[in-house]
């Protein structure tokens, strides 16, 4: 896309809306719940909310200058600091492009299950239901067993969606689906906390959902987690703000707009947690089990303890269920057009595609390698992509993007610029969060990795988590190398190379220019 064809939100208004709707996805509802559940309940709360204030709002605050002032999607920004840097904003398009092929695989989950939720389809075993009838899951991911046509259905008419959506751009398409689906999330999001916390046994689960354990707070591993759930949630260091940002108008508040991204998803966290958590405390109560034996379910935990919950409830079973998959669908919508923009915006922008070009050769290859997550082994498959994509993917493009900041240039600039077009400012503390939170992750990043050699993801095969995890990263960072060393259109080149930022250009201060030169924006 030229750079005055790149389209522009409509109104502020339409931009948060966005920005909102693609924080709030699956990983509100589905991921959050399972990943609290599996890091010790109320115990990754703390962590969580120390991820998001030190980490999650002052990288939205970078990702929106960034993308503002260079008016480009991740690779034009980071080629912009230096070309050596490109493929860090191909490799955080390429993760988006990764999440892409399974995200859209669970909007369609959710889709046949609003169907299901009907008339309960899943019985008295939705275990059982969602492994064998629905997904008639193989025996091992290397094992895919052929297409699963009740899968394949509903994802073709998830891809019809994104793709109608996105192909009419930003104003027409992105924002006005996004004024659609958020304030119906938001009702059926309230629907099912009401529901939730007036059934028997509420309490139980709010109260594991809450209760601090301060003991899990030197377990690496789930502060890695929280930092992992607040990248992915907030669609921060996967090339989505850059993109979002860089079709905000001249005159915009970055530090604000940041400020209620980032609160505003995590009010739908915390929300959504309440609805989830008090409907398991009911789960627990029917059952005379503890929460956290109900709450261990995993990636399916939406979708097998949701189920036997909507069975169990004393009345609207139906109607409540279709809610609960209703919720899913929109708040999967207002993201996943997030991620795929991410990476066609990407592809334009470099080589000078239109929208159409650029929609249509994304979703003809995402389309094909979503059908792998379709198969009878894919949830195997979709279970190691986001594990990897998740806890090494993005945190490794988180690392690599702060570090760059944090260390390499004069960010300080970047705060500069966003409190001068923002009605409240941002003082120093910004960038020593920047410049923490970048430590502290490749200190977790280490630990982590050397936990994972004596402890394989899930147990899975070495050969599995090889081809499918690793595999998958590799392919990614040579694919972000190659994509970065091909030439771009005439006005990439100008726009990104013919016109460097040098001198401290964010905030107009001569006196510095001499001595930062290439080390500064
Ligand atoms: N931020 C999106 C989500 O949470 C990707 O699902």
């Amino acid at each position: 896309m030229s750079t005055e064809n790149r389209g522009e939100w409509g109104s502020r208004m339409g931009f948060i809306l966005a920005a909102i709707g693609s924080a709030v996805g699956l990983g509100n509802i589905w991921r959050f719940p399972y990943t609290v559940a599996s890091n010790g309940g109320g115990a990754f709360l703390i962590p969580y909310l120390v991820a998001l204030l030190t980490a999650g709002i002052p990288i939205l605050i970078l990702e929106f200058s960034l993308g503002h002032k260079i008016r480009s999607s991740a690779p034009g920004v980071f080629g912009k600091l230096s070309r050596k840097y490109e493929a860090i904003g191909w490799f955080q398009a390429f993760i988006a492009f990764c999440i892409t092929t399974y995200y859209v695989v669970i909007i369609g989950w959710a889709f046949s299950y609003a169907g299901y939720a009907i008339n309960g389809a899943w019985g008295a075993d939705p275990k059982g239901f969602l492994f064998g009838e629905y997904l008639q899951l193989t025996d091992s991911p290397m094992n895919l067993g052929g297409l699963n046509m009740k899968v394949v259905i509903p994802l073709i008419i998830v891809w019809a969606v994104n793709y109608g959506v996105l192909r009419l751009g930003v104003k027409e398409g992105l924002e006005k689906a996004n004024k659609i689906f958020m304030p119906l999330l938001v009702v059926a999001l309230l629907i099912i906390v009401v529901r939730g916390v007036t059934l028997p046994g509420a309490m139980a689960g709010l109260d594991y959902f809450f209760k601090p354990d301060f003991s899990k707070l030197s377990d690496p591993q789930v502060w890695l987690a929280a930092y992992g759930q607040i990248f992915f949630s907030l669609s921060v260091c996967f090339a989505i703000m850059y993109a979002y940002a860089s079709y905000l108008p001249k005159k915009s508040d970055i530090v604000n707009n940041a400020f209620m991204t980032g609160l505003g998803n995590c009010s739908f966290s915390l929300i959504s947690g309440i609805g989830v958590f008090s409907v398991l405390g009911y789960m627990a109560h029917t059952q005379g089990v503890s929460v956290a034996e109900v709450s261990s379910a995993g990636v399916g935990l939406a979708f097998v303890v949701f189920p036997q919950a909507i069975s169990a409830l004393p009345g609207m079973n139906g109607i409540i269920g279709v809610i609960f998959f209703a919720s899913l669908i929109f708040a999967g919508f207002s993201s996943s057009m997030s991620i795929i923009e991410a990476v066609v915006s990407s592809i334009s922008d470099k080589f000078g595609l239109t929208r159409k070009q650029a929609l249509n050769r994304f979703t003809a290859l995402s389309g094909i390698l979503s059908l792998v997550i379709a198969t009878r082994g894919g949830l195997y498959v979709l279970d190691i992509v986001d594990y990897a994509t998740n806890q090494y993917g993005i945190v490794m493009a988180g690392l690599a993007e702060l570090v760059i900041f944090a260390w390499f240039f004069k960010t300080d600039s970047i705060r500069e610029y966003a409190n001068d077009l923002s009605d409240f400012a941002v003082g120093k503390w910004w960038l020593f969060c920047i410049r923490a939170t970048s430590v502290i992750l490749g200190v977790m990043f280490v630990l982590k990795i050397v936990n994972e050699v004596s402890n394989p993801y899930e147990g899975y095969s070495w050969l599995a988590l090889g081809v499918y995890g690793l595999g998958v990263m590799l392919a990614i960072m040579a694919a972000s190398v190659v994509f970065a060393n091909k030439k771009g259109s005439d006005n990439f080149e100008k726009t990104i190379y013919g016109n460097p930022l040098v001198g401290n250009e964010l905030t107009g201060d001569d006196e510095k220019k001499s001595s930062i030169e290439e080390a500064s924006l």
